[in-house]
């Protein structure tokens, strides 16, 4: 079985270290892999250090598509990667998450009869103001094998219209829809015992801090916003410090939105440290050893999840409710009294229970058996 696995922003290079990894453990006999990159991170910390640490095959293919308006960044990833399927002929496309990495590799492959897998299929915020849901519905609904990470995922494509019943070859007119646990939590496991063995950089912040991440774009492009969660951030950190690893949408963003004397008011600020995006290794590092942890990232908000951590959302809505239904997330939007206020009380009462709700650590074994089987 030979597949194409496309990737394009961090998270997707992050997730399909899972996958490659299961594959050198377990299937390297029968499944062969050849990785795209549609070269939408670009920056040395937003790419290549996740290949480098996290034992990724390298890229095949570099598209090189870069930043871009929607249309044009999706476009020209989508005539990149019919290229290198026409090339490649694979017997099926690998496809993670809702970025326009994922539509381009869905459009591309699904146009051409290429059976498309969509690993973490069935996710909705139910606001298609978002890109990614967007992205995520369109790659859904071309999809023959739909990998999802929850029940609720799960549970969306049911209401969407697909069927529960399992075809012994599915195809795009019958897909196969598993629930099965979720890869980043594979990976979250893996490297947590890597990280614990190893002297980390980052250790120069302790134990008693919040982390921090914002780049979702309804944040990063609207200054009412922005300027609610940074002033909340200014307050928290009267009492706490904070460090926060920032996406460079957001670095490029602060100062049109708030101004160069609200930046510098940001980095002269003791207690808040406003560091560049740091490795994956870094990033579990980090979020083992906070208190809590202030996001609008997806793959952040699951990770605190499966390291016990309390999460403050700051978005109107997740794609992760079990994590706000058992009470260990909170979502704060970006409105400043809930910002504080939650943090304040989940500072002083961590939640103590974390069901699991994320599979047992081994969703790519799954995944590889089924598309093995399925396709
Ligand atoms: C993208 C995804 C988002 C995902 C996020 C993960 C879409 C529509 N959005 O958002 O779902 O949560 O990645 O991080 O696909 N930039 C750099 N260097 C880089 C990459 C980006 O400077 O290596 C800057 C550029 O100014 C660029 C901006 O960040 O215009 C936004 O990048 P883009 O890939 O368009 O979207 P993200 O906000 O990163
Ligand atoms: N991440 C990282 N370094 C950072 C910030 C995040 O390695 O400086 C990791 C994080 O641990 C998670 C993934 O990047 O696995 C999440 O990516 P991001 O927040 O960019 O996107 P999203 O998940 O919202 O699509």
């Amino acid at each position: 079985m030979r597949i194409v696995t496309i990737v394009g922003a961090r998270p997707q290079i992050i997730k399909a270290s899972a996958l490659s990894r299961a594959i050198r453990e377990c299937f390297s006999d029968s499944i062969e892999e050849t990785i795209v990159h549609t070269g939408q991170h670009y920056d040395e910390n937003m790419s290549e250090v996740f290949f480098r640490e996290l034992e990724i095959p390298l890229p095949k293919y570099n598209l090189a598509v870069g930043s871009g308006s929607h249309g044009v960044q999706t476009a020209r990833m989508t005539e990149g990667i019919e290229h290198v399927l026409e090339t490649e002929k694979p017997h099926a496309v690998v496809l993670y998450g809702d970025t326009n990495s994922t539509l381009a590799g869905a459009i591309a492959a699904s146009k051409i009869h290429i059976p498309v897998i969509h690993i973490e299929a069935g996710l909705r915020s139910f606001d298609k103001n978002m890109p990614e849901e967007i992205n995520r519905i369109m790659c859904d609904h071309c999809s023959t094998l739909l990998f999802s990470p929850t029940y609720a995922g799960y549970n969306n494509l049911l209401k969407e219209g697909f069927s529960p019943q399992l075809h012994d070859k599915a195809t795009v007119n019958q897909p196969n829809i598993y629930h099965c646990g979720d890869i980043m939590y594979d990976n979250t496991l893996y490297f947590s015992r890597k990280v614990k063995s190893m002297h980390c950089k980052q250790d120069i912040y302790g134990k008693d801090f919040v982390l921090c991440t914002i780049h979702r774009n309804n944040n990063t492009d609207d200054s009412q916003r922005l300027s609610s969660i940074f002033r909340a951030i200014i307050e928290m950190s009267r009492h706490m410090r904070i460090v926060l690893p920032l996406h460079p949408r957001t670095k490029k963003m602060l100062p049109i939105m708030l101004g160069k004397d609200f930046v510098e008011v940001l980095h002269s600020n003791d207690n808040i440290d406003i560091i560049d995006p740091v490795s994956f290794l870094d990033m579990i590092y980090l979020e083992t050893s906070a208190s809590m942890i202030i996001t609008d990232s997806g793959g952040v908000q699951k990770e605190a999840y499966f390291l016990k951590k309390p999460c403050i959302i700051l978005r109107p809505q997740t794609e992760w409710v079990e994590i706000v239904e058992n009470g260990n997330a909170a979502i704060c939007d970006a409105d400043f009294d809930l910002i504080v206020d939650k943090s304040g009380y989940y500072l002083e009462n961590p939640p103590k229970d974390y069901p699991e709700i994320f599979g047992d650590g081994h969703a790519a074994e799954f995944m590889c058996k089924k598309i093995l089987e399925c396709i």
